[in-house]
């Protein structure tokens, strides 16, 4: 069996694709290069790289399987409804308007999740909720606003019908929901951070990264947020010592800037 040369791959990614492959967990990332460059019928990195380069399918093919992007509408729906709870009681209890970043957003399932909140609860948006994440091809679905219905297994009957139409099997979502989010591409390792966010929902793209990536990126994340701003995470994406980043916890993967 041929050593693969990531080595070379990593650096040819960067300069071709910019994206920084090192700073995802090496094991996990290395298994699905090994999968995803096969199934492209390539033997070395070398030859996949000439495949990626050579056809904008093959690259599309690479994004897709390297940046993961499974989502649903209120994904871990317990953890969703305390996040409800503590932006629809506290939170907006001490800010006048907020502003919301669904960082990582997939195919926008998790900021129109936000958004329907924001909608029910009528509360107040400084702006639009900005929703980001690194591939553009997912931020393109995003704004399309159809889901298929396994997306929508945790969204309330009343919600369903309120907030989407069936068409041909698909489900479309109101208009009135699809305004209130704005899909920008941002890289958490490479791009600049925007401020002053009362609240911040990143969950489940930390977990591909290194230790010190995941780390560089709670703190830029704690300069992002307001005092008394609120960051949530992930399911598995536990923060610990919340305090270096200025944070503290106030639920379940849920945490507060304190300074
Ligand atoms: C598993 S999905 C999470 C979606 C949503 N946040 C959720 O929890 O359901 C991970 C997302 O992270 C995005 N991603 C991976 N690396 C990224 C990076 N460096 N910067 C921004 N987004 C990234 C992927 O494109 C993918 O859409």
């Amino acid at each position: 069996m041929t050593t693969l040369n990531y080595e070379f791959f990593y650096t040819w990614v960067q300069s071709n694709l910019n994206i920084q492959l090192g700073a995802y967990k090496e094991k996990q990332l290395q298994r699905r290069i090994q999968t995803i460059m096969r199934q492209a019928g390539a033997e070395t990195l070398e030859e996949y790289s000439e495949l990626i380069g050579g056809s904008l399918s093959v690259k599309k093919q690479f994004l897709d399987y390297i940046t993961i992007n499974v989502t649903e509408f209120f994904r871990n729906k317990d953890l969703f409804d305390n996040f409800e709870h503590l932006l629809t009681t506290d939170l907006s209890k001490k800010f006048e308007s907020i502003s919301i970043w669904s960082a990582a957003c997939s195919i926008g399932a998790e900021p129109y999740s936000l958004a329907m909140i924001v909608d029910r609860h009528d509360l107040p948006l400084k702006r639009n909720i900005l929703a980001t994440d690194i591939d553009e091809t997912i931020l393109a679905k995003a704004r399309t606003g159809i889901f298929k219905d396994q997306d929508l297994k945790n969204v309330s009957i009343i919600d369903k019908s309120t907030y989407f139409k069936e068409v041909d099997r698909t489900f479309v979502l109101d208009e009135k929901i699809k305004n209130k989010v704005d899909f920008k591409k941002h890289d958490l390792i490479l791009d600049t951070y925007q401020k002053h966010f009362h609240v911040i929902v990143c969950r489940n793209v930390t977990i591909y990264f290194k230790n010190e990536i995941k780390e560089e990126i709670y703190k830029r994340m704690g300069q992002s947020l307001v005092k008394g701003g609120l960051l949530f995470t992930g399911a598995t994406e536990t923060i610990y010592q919340p305090e270096q980043y200025g944070l503290r916890k106030v639920a379940s993967f849920i945490y507060e800037k304190i300074e």
